[in-house]
């Protein structure tokens, strides 16, 4: 409960964050999101925890995030989107984390398309956009992972070489609080004015016209990254072909 309230001190948003659940430990923030919206629909709200030992990535891979020091969360809302513009929520998911980031430390990170946020080459989010759909609407469930003030010791493995965060990129601790709250107010800020996303994704875009490479399904596609469609697709030139993908949701 007091954990809670530190964080729900610092919100200035009208509804995102204001109903939270945060769990000192959990298998996955996103999990636990599902089964909140099964036993109650509340919009915008949002599950918090300071350990997640089962974090679902991209691709069915595993999201690995260190104890206390990241922000890991899920936030739950409904759209009445159709269908051909769901990508557009993972370019929102990666603006409103990039700009809470600037907002409240001044380090201003670059998005990769479709969501992930990059500091030279090493990733400080990931983020997971889950939707089902219901008659006249989508239920989305979108999860962060935010590496705030990990040390370089602190990742194991792989992670040494292709994982980072604003502690490691500017050398100050952040608090988290602020952070959060910021991110939720750009969230819901973007959330009721769509139009505006694509444009602050290109701004905050800083592979335009270079090589990317990104998952498919299955396979790895490399290619120029030339710019985004009205709904968000990547429009990328292989062997001097353009080529449109679409950087959907998992859909459950
Ligand atoms: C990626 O693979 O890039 C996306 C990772 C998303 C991880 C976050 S952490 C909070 C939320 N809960 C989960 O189980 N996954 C997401």
């Amino acid at each position: 409960m007091f954990m809670i309230k530190r964080f729900q001190d610092k919100l200035t948003t009208r509804y995102m964050g204001r109903e939270m659940k945060y769990y000192q430990m959990t298998e996955s923030t996103n999990q636990d999101a599902w089964h909140l919206y099964e036993e109650e629909y509340i919009k915008g709200s949002v599950v918090l925890t300071d350990r997640q030992y089962k974090g679902r990535g991209r691709h069915g891979s595993h999201w690995f995030s260190t104890k206390d020091t990241s922000l890991t969360f899920s936030i739950i809302y409904e759209v009445t989107l159709p269908m051909e513009k769901l990508g557009l929520l993972a370019l929102l998911s990666a603006v409103a984390v990039a700009t809470g980031i600037r907002v409240s430390t001044g380090f201003g990170p670059a998005v990769k398309w479709p969501n992930d946020i990059i500091v030279n080459h090493r990733k400080l989010c990931g983020i997971l956009v889950e939707t089902r759909r219901a008659k006249d609407k989508t239920i989305v469930v979108t999860g962060i992972g935010l590496n705030v003030n990990e040390r370089k010791i602190d990742f194991e493995g792989d992670l040494k070489e292709t994982a980072t965060s604003i502690n490691i990129e500017t050398g100050n601790k952040t608090i988290r609080e602020y952070l959060l709250a910021q991110i939720l107010y750009h969230f819901e800020y973007y959330l009721e004015n769509m139009r505006q996303v694509i444009p602050q994704w290109r701004f905050l875009c800083a592979h335009k016209n270079q090589k990317i490479f990104f998952h498919q399904g299955k396979n790895i596609i490399e290619g120029i990254f030339l710019d985004l469609d009205e709904y968000g697709h990547a429009l990328i030139e292989t062997n001097g072909k353009v080529e449109t993908y679409s950087g959907n949701s998992i859909i459950l």
